[in-house]
């Protein structure tokens, strides 16, 4: 814990500001800190067969092109932070095409966040932990477009063409640029597409983020895994948030995966990002997802791990494990994919994908077939992919797109007037939201206003991992405007936990 720990590095006014108001905004923050593997292996969507494109996993350590729930249960280890966590977690990786022709994947920073939201929509219904044998496919592999406006309208001004579940589904990607030292944060769910390189090399010097949520209303009916793994689910109205539609009427937890590429290790480099599935859009990534939790356990701590702070220490349901612990989790990988190098330099994709840049939906090209024989294509600027062009330097602050959550890179990134913060995002928001204000770390600790710590979170920069210890303290906050006192948590101390790891 960072609280009795030795402080290397100090940090200075550092504060999140929490708007408490309905409390419904509880979550936690699965910490999977190691990837499994990095392989051709997807047994939703190519069971048994060696998968059309590849994949960073995390979870159980059973994962296998045939794992389902008995063998992930049946796991020794996973490699998340709480060994009750047996769950598989997958999304395409991303790779970098060298002007040469040549692939290289990115390298993965931290991990993936698999987040867990507890949100009812207000209904007061009970989230129901995912049974056994549930499975989930969350995006479109071969999407290439986007047909809503850009950006989001505000939620309160969503169309009957925003609210169908085509239009909830692709505002469900996210691609965060991070800029831990520019004082500037983007709001998760902000940008729905990839950006191509020349602004990832000129905005994002700490990399970019890809997020993803999962649909969190499902329809009991249609079972835990039907063909395909998605009809049975659906998104709430918000995406986030909001109420189920009809027939979908169970609530699940919400599930929103957050992985960070070093794109910013390819700056001044010749060459294009592309999604291991073909995609330099971003608009068909995705992920997947196989429950590997004892039921009762998970609906423990759906019921009772309601902490705000989103910290797993918070959760007394869980037996954490170390980072080391984590990382030496690894899958064994199937023979027939023991020699294959999906991490590159390559001359293709990892199962020679080709890129295809849309608008018209990708060609399918699953089915654990090889791939069509594809040239290597020799890098020509590639058709330029239909991305519209958002400035970075306006995000949309009028709604978080999560409420009551905050995570710890939006934390690092906001560098916004707290007060100002608090102002815009209460006068349009009817839920409780986390706001934050920080000096990008690692800065000097403000020691001196006491409060109690509260818990702990990590993160991570400049390629090493910190731990972060929440304080509160109270403060209150005139601008905005009910006037009321806040709760104010303050980042109060950090220390230096351990070094990032590339694939
Ligand atoms: C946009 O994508 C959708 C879904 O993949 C597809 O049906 C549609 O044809 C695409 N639009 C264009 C203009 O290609």
């Amino acid at each position: 814990m960072a609280t009795s720990s030795k402080v290397t590095s100090p940090m200075a006014a550092a504060a999140l500001l929490l708007a408490s108001l309905s409390g419904v905004n509880a979550f936690w923050r699965m910490d999977c800190h190691s990837p499994l593997g990095l392989a051709r292996i997807d047994p939703l969507v190519d069971y048994g067969k060696i998968a059309a494109h590849s994949h960073i996993i995390f979870g159980g350590d059973n994962f296998s092109p045939t794992a389902g729930y008995d063998d992930l249960i049946a796991s020794e280890s996973t490699s998340c932070r709480a060994k009750e966590d047996k769950s598989a977690y997958w999304t395409p990786s991303l790779h970098f095409q060298h002007s040469d022709g040549t692939f290289e994947v990115v390298g993965n920073q931290g991990g993936m966040l698999a987040y867990y939201f507890l949100r009812d929509g207000g209904t007061g219904q009970q989230i129901k932990a995912f049974p056994a044998g549930f499975q989930m496919i969350a995006g479109d592999t071969n999407k290439r477009n986007f047909t809503g406006p850009v950006p989001d309208p505000p939620e309160s001004d969503w169309t009957a063409d925003e609210l169908t579940q085509a239009s909830l589904a692709e505002k469900a990607l996210g691609f965060n640029c991070l800029n831990y030292a520019s004082g500037k944060t983007e709001p998760s769910l902000f940008r729905h597409f990839l950006p191509d390189k020349s602004f990832l090399d000129a905005n994002c010097a700490d990399g970019i983020r890809l997020e993803l949520s999962f649909p969190a209303c499902w329809n009991e009916a249609a079972g835990v895994a039907p063909k395909g793994s998605k009809s049975h689910v659906a998104y709430p109205n918000l995406v986030q948030d909001g109420v189920c539609p009809e027939g979908f009427s169970t609530r699940l937890p919400g599930l929103f995966y957050e992985t960070i590429w070093r794109t910013q290790d390819f700056v001044g480099k010749d060459g294009q990002f592309v999604l291991s599935n073909g995609d330099p859009t971003g608009y068909g990534y995705h992920g997947d997802f196989i429950a590997g939790w004892d039921v009762p356990t998970l609906q423990k701590a759906v019921d009772t791990c309601t902490n705000l702070d989103g910290t797993l220490e918070s959760c007394p349901v869980f037996t954490l494990q170390t980072q080391p612990e984590m990382a030496a989790v690894k899958l064994s990988m199937p023979a027939d994919l023991k020699n294959e190098n999906c991490a590159g330099p390559e001359s293709t994709l990892p199962g020679n994908v080709p890129i295809q840049s849309g608008p018209q939906p990708a060609t399918d090209n699953h089915g654990g077939v090889a791939a069509p024989t594809y040239a290597p294509s020799s890098y020509a600027a590639p058709s330029k992919p239909v991305v519209p062009t958002v400035s970075p330097k306006k995000p949309v602050y009028s709604k978080p797109s999560y409420p009551g959550s905050f995570s710890i890179q939006d934390i690092q990134n906001a560098g916004v007037a707290s007060t100002s913060r608090i102002a815009t995002s209460e006068a349009s928001s009817t839920s409780a939201a986390v706001y934050v204000a920080v000096t990008p770390a690692p800065s000097a600790p403000a020691e001196t206003d006491g409060g109690s710590i509260i818990g702990t979170t990590t993160y991570t920069s400049d390629g090493a991992v910190w731990e972060v210890a929440i304080k509160e303290i109270d403060i209150t906050v005139t601008a905005e405007p009910t006037g009321a006192a806040r709760r104010r948590r303050h980042l109060a101390q950090h220390r230096h936990i351990g070094d990032s790891h590339g694939l």
